[in-house]
């Protein structure tokens, strides 16, 4: 087994009482950290795509809520908890599909009223468990999610799950880190993911530094290569998902969810609760983010669609509960999710 289980990747840094994002739009062909000094210029870095994945955009608004409560404290100590709610506001809406981002700012704003003096070193450290506790919900997903293999198979994967998208190991790459490991998985074949290519771009990239063999294909290539009949699971992330069991992921997961029942292929979903939204009733109620035309319009900065056709640009899509085989999460697996089975996860 040539795996060595590298990891070794980290897309979000706390250094020096700064916070350094690798800059995923330059990867993998240059791999450099810009480095985020406030809160105004974290919410840029999500929304812009510097920092993507929903687990990874959770930990990052963490940090950006110690930037926000440390400037507003320096500039008034008797304010500060007032003060810095727009900060806060303008960081949520950053990109409105992965709960994440909602989850992290909740887990750190529920702390502001106990806190007295200084809130930085308070917050700080909560925000260093919410990146170490992804981490560690991560590993466990990955043991759970291997065991669910019952023979050495090829897999099919989509968009960027990995220590990329996270605050290490990775969602569904994090499971399929470990079940090579154990030997349950011959190849990947990882979906290019358009427009912003996080498969090639990144998902091909962190493989190919693990030595775990990878295979791009295009999305429009998913039936054809499922009729072949090596892939037996389909593995995902996920962006949110409703009290249902239904997923919001990366747009073309749905298409992946259809073709995989037709062809009898395996669908596993892997997420922490962090993007479990119980206040969503179901895949109806998640709000799916709508980008600029000229992701699709333009490549590398030159247009390449025809002048006067316009684009419609929807970034996710949802996945119903009844395509869904399991979802994996670190508190246990749901087989078959149903509104019933979601919430036994949180009793
Ligand atoms: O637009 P992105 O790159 O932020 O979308 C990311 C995804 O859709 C991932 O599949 C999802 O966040 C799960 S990541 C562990």
């Amino acid at each position: 087994m040539q795996n060595q289980q590298f990891d070794t990747v980290r897309a979000i840094v706390w250094v020096d009482g700064e916070l350094r994002l690798l800059d995923q739009r330059r990867l993998p062909q240059h791999s450099e950290y810009i480095v985020c000094k406030d809160v105004g210029s974290v919410a840029e870095a999500i929304k812009n795509m510097v920092v993507r994945g929903a687990p990874a955009i959770g930990v990052t608004a963490a940090y950006g809520v110690v930037l926000a409560a440390q400037a507003c404290y320096r500039n008034s100590p008797q304010t500060w908890r007032k003060d810095v709610v727009t900060d806060i506001d303008n960081l949520a809406r950053a990109r409105p599909t992965a709960i994440n981002l909602c989850w992290a700012i909740d887990r750190m704003q529920r702390l502001f009223l106990d806190i007295e003096g200084d809130p930085y070193p308070v917050l700080l450290d909560e925000a260093c468990e919410i990146h170490s506790d992804d981490i560690r919900a991560n590993k466990t997903m990955g043991e759970l999610g291997k065991s669910l293999f019952t023979e050495s198979c090829a897999v099919l994967t989509h968009c960027n799950t990995g220590s990329l998208a996270t605050a290490g190991f990775g969602t569904a790459l994090g499971v399929i880190r470990s079940a090579y490991a154990a030997g349950m998985i011959s190849l990947v074949f990882a979906d290019e993911t358009r427009p912003w290519l996080q498969g090639s771009r990144l998902t091909a990239w962190e493989l190919v530094q693990d030595n775990i063999p990878v295979t791009l294909v295009a999305e429009g290539a998913g039936a054809y290569l499922m009729k072949q009949g090596e892939v037996k699971w389909v593995i995902v992330g996920a962006d949110r998902i409703a009290a249902n069991g239904d997923v919001a992921n990366k747009i073309g997961t749905y298409t992946a969810a259809v073709l995989a029942r037709h062809h009898g292929v395996k669908f596993m979903v892997v997420a922490p609760t962090s993007t479990i939204d119980m206040n969503t009733p179901d895949g109806d109620a998640i709000p799916i983010e709508l980008r600029a035309q000229e992701e699709l319009l333009m490549f590398s900065g030159q247009r390449i669609a025809a002048v006067g056709a316009q684009a419609w640009n929807p970034v996710f899509d949802v996945t119903p509960a009844e395509l869904i085989d399991v979802i994996v999460t670190e508190k246990g697996v749901v087989t078959a999710p149903t509104v019933e089975k979601i919430a036994a996860l949180f009793h």
